[in-house]
């Protein structure tokens, strides 16, 4: 398959992933189709090229510790030559539930589960994993892009809802702690109170809410950037995969799109296995694999810490020398980790 997007003259800048035609067979190769029962083993750190509803039944019993699922929202959208249409909110859960109730076999009972969705969605989401799961959170991230409407709020946010299929289950708040700058630098006795005092500035360490207001969308001038059109954040990945799993747990993604569940798990010493439907993103998924044994970092997360957007000191210098600019020209989700 011809890369059409790598094709695109691209400015500069622009460091979105491109697959060249030397390149292209050698990742498709690597992409595992299924047609009968597999073995965790087998789907360990690769990418499965097929439709989860097909293919769920071949794989293994309860061999996943985190599910994190991000299935096309209730729009109308094209992936790739793939469209999904917008329906109503009954045949949204309907479409839900298909795939849902597939996945529960496959969850170890300690498990988490993670459902990405908008505003217009989120219902249903609730409805399908309220039947099925414990439900035990909404997070809700700010993901700061999003179209301007002439008789509307513009839709900046979206849902990500946590649930288990038990009552028992991993959470480590103390791997995702997020550093903040101190506003309101109160001192008793002349010593920093609950804040640190640094070089490049004054910090307090908060723990995570379910509202996250500290990520940027992938942009063209970061590396993680890819032509898919709803392509979610490393760090954002990054978030759910280190306070809901540990080190070695099984990660799955039945809609891997571009891939970055699985290369947020693999560069968090994760296992991890995935299903797309569309060979291309596949490709770029497995070319992004590829990348992360070299390129481990993760932007916006550094040293066990979540920064701020811009927050981290490498970023502000960056900035202050003009930094490279995001799709809008600014400098907002410039490479904190490059
Ligand atoms: C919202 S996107 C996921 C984006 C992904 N989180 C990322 O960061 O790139 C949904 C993906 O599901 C894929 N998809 C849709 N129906 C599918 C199915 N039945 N089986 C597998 N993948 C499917 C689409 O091609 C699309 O790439």
């Amino acid at each position: 398959m011809e890369n059409q997007h790598a094709l695109h003259q691209r400015a500069p800048r622009n460091r979105t992933l491109t697959v060249s035609p030397e390149e292209e067979p050698i990742y498709r190769e690597r992409l595992l189709n299924i047609t009968g029962p597999v073995t965790s083993a087998d789907i360990e750190g690769r990418i499965i090229n097929g439709d989860i509803e097909q293919i769920a039944g071949f794989l293994p019993e309860a061999f996943i510790d985190l599910l994190i699922a991000d299935p096309p929202y209730n729009l109308t959208k094209n992936f790739n030559g793939r469209e999904f249409r917008e329906r109503s909110d009954g045949e949204y859960a309907e479409y839900l539930e298909s795939w849902f109730v597939k996945l529960l076999r496959l969850l170890k009972k300690t498990a988490s589960i993670y459902v990405c969705c908008d505003w217009k969605s989120s219902p249903a989401v609730y409805q399908v994993l309220n039947r099925y799961a414990i439900i035990r959170n909404r997070i809700t991230w700010q993901r700061e892009k999003g179209r301007g409407a002439g008789a509307n709020w513009k839709n900046c946010v979206e849902d990500i809802w946590f649930a288990t299929p038990g009552r028992e289950y991993y959470f480590n708040t103390g791997a995702v702690m997020v550093r903040r700058k101190v506003i309101a630098p109160y001192r008793a006795g002349g010593i920093p109170k609950g804040w640190e005092e640094t070089e490049e500035g004054n910090f307090r360490l908060t723990h995570p809410s379910n509202f996250w207001d500290d990520i940027s969308v992938p942009y063209w001038s970061m590396p993680e950037n890819t032509d898919h059109p709803t392509q979610k954040p490393e760090k954002l990945m990054a978030k759910l995969i280190l306070a809901s799993s540990a080190p070695g747990d099984f990660v799955f993604d039945p809609f891997l799109g571009s891939g970055t569940t699985s290369v947020t798990a693999k560069k968090l010493g994760r296992r991890y296995s995935g299903v797309e439907v569309n060979t291309e993103y596949c490709i770029w998924a497995e070319k992004r694999l590829r990348r992360a044994e070299e390129d481990r970092s993760i932007q916006g997360y550094r040293d066990g810490i979540f920064w701020e957007r811009n927050s981290a000191p490498r970023a502000r210098a960056r900035k202050a020398d003009g930094g490279p600019p995001d799709k809008r020209g600014g400098t907002e989700g410039g490479n904190i980790q490059e």
